[in-house]
């Protein structure tokens, strides 16, 4: 069978292979504490549980790919609070499926070859799937590297014009994914100009902008005065609700528009038992903030002994991540390896481009007990 040259040229999803290996660990009786997913395994709060609930019986037929009003109501507020902007629940909004799928999707709406739009631009160490979609829309992938030395942020003063030129879409993420890194408002600002400059529509998967441990991040959505921007938002990390795959887009109503066009083919609109459940949870904070506390506590847990014993937590400012460096050099594979054959299973750098080498994450899911026996562990393997 002949297949599409975007899916016979990928490789396999890199966590497919960190289960092989805990398979083949657990398999000599190694109990494993598992840090390798960005998995929440907390109980989803209660209220949105009855919500869910509560709303089973009133969803019959298809759900609407524009969304419930009372849903995206709920998110133009929640952004309003949040970021101190004001959104257009009509024009500027739509449920998602998760934000995984819309991000998988973004660049079939928007690349255009003949019309000179054929690059998707893209940051390394990263998610795989904005990179992943936009070799199914037939894209060129141009990714700039997120290095330590530069607060990992892309060197946009790296990239000619004519890459820019031909951008449909650039994506970024911050806080990011694995870095844990969070970017400044002047990062948007100036990103927000090019887009302007160069008519690409600026990407900002903001996943994680809820877990945060100092100060809470900015989006991308402060500049969308500026140019096209999507941002990209999902109820999976803040509310522990990976499950539920509820999400949203909200930006410039151009793109609303598009994502409007597009959507009812592809079959993504979220149950309408997910969508009444999601509001419960965007206008609830104290889950969320009950949420960063546990977060803190675990994040406290690793940071002490990895400090303990010497080794560099990089980036890490926000997330549900830690970025460790190896130590002398180690390659991210081994060391990660080294981490498995003693129960702590952590993801190399490498999984997420060839600029994540020389580093390990771990995502901070096991409960606090699981933590507590991490450390235990780690004081004598590392
Ligand atoms: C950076 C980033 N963006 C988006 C997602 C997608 O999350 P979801 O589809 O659950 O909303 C993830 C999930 O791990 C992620 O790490």
């Amino acid at each position: 069978m002949r297949l599409s040259p975007a899916l016979a040229g990928q490789s396999t999803y890199p966590f497919v292979r960190l289960d092989e290996a805990k398979r083949r660990v657990a398999a000599q009786g190694v109990a494993l504490v598992d840090f390798g997913m960005g998995d929440p395994r907390e109980p989803t709060d209660e209220r949105i549980q009855r919500a869910l609930a509560e709303a089973l019986p009133l969803t019959g037929g298809y759900p609407r790919a524009v969304g419930l009003p009372e849903l995206r109501e709920a998110v133009a507020a929640w952004c309003g609070r949040r970021f101190g902007v004001e959104v257009d629940p009509e024009r500027e909004v739509i449920p998602t499926l998760g934000s995984k799928e819309a991000i998988f999707s973004f660049a079939q709406l928007l690349v255009d070859p003949e019309g000179g739009k054929d690059v998707v631009v893209v940051t390394e160490p990263g998610y795989p799937v904005p990179e992943r979609g936009a070799a199914f829309a037939r894209a060129e992938v141009v990714s700039l590297a997120l290095s330590e030395k530069r607060g990992f942020l892309p060197d946009l003063d790296s990239v000619d014009d004519d890459t820019w030129r031909r951008a449909a879409v650039v994506w970024v993420n911050y806080p990011n994914n694995p870095t844990g890194a969070t970017a400044p408002a002047s990062f948007f600002e100036r990103l927000a100009e090019l887009a302007a400059e160069h008519e690409f529509v600026l990407a900002s998967d903001e996943a994680y902008s809820e877990l945060w441990f100092d100060e809470p991040p900015g989006s991308a959505l402060q500049v969308r005065d500026t140019a096209r921007v999507a941002v990209f938002n999902s109820l999976s990390k803040r509310s522990s609700m990976t499950g539920y795959r509820s999400g949203f887009v909200v930006g410039h109503e151009d793109v609303i528009a598009a994502l409007r066009a597009f959507r009812p083919s592809a079959g993504t609109a979220p149950q309408e038992f997910v969508q009444r459940a999601s509001v419960v949870a965007w206008e609830d904070e104290e889950h969320v903030e009950q949420n960063r506390a546990l977060y803190a506590r675990k994040r406290a847990l690793l940071l002490e002994v990895l400090g303990r014993k010497g080794l560099r937590v990089a980036g890490s400012e926000a997330t549900m991540y830690l970025w460790v460096a190896s130590p002398d050099g180690e390659p991210s594979e081994a060391f990660a390896e080294r981490l498995l054959e003693h129960g702590i299973v952590v993801a190399p750098g490498a999984y997420f481009g060839e600029a994540g080498e020389g580093y390990i994450r771990f995502a901070l899911v096991p409960t606090e007990d699981e933590c507590r026996r991490a450390v235990t562990i780690l004081e004598d393997a590392l």
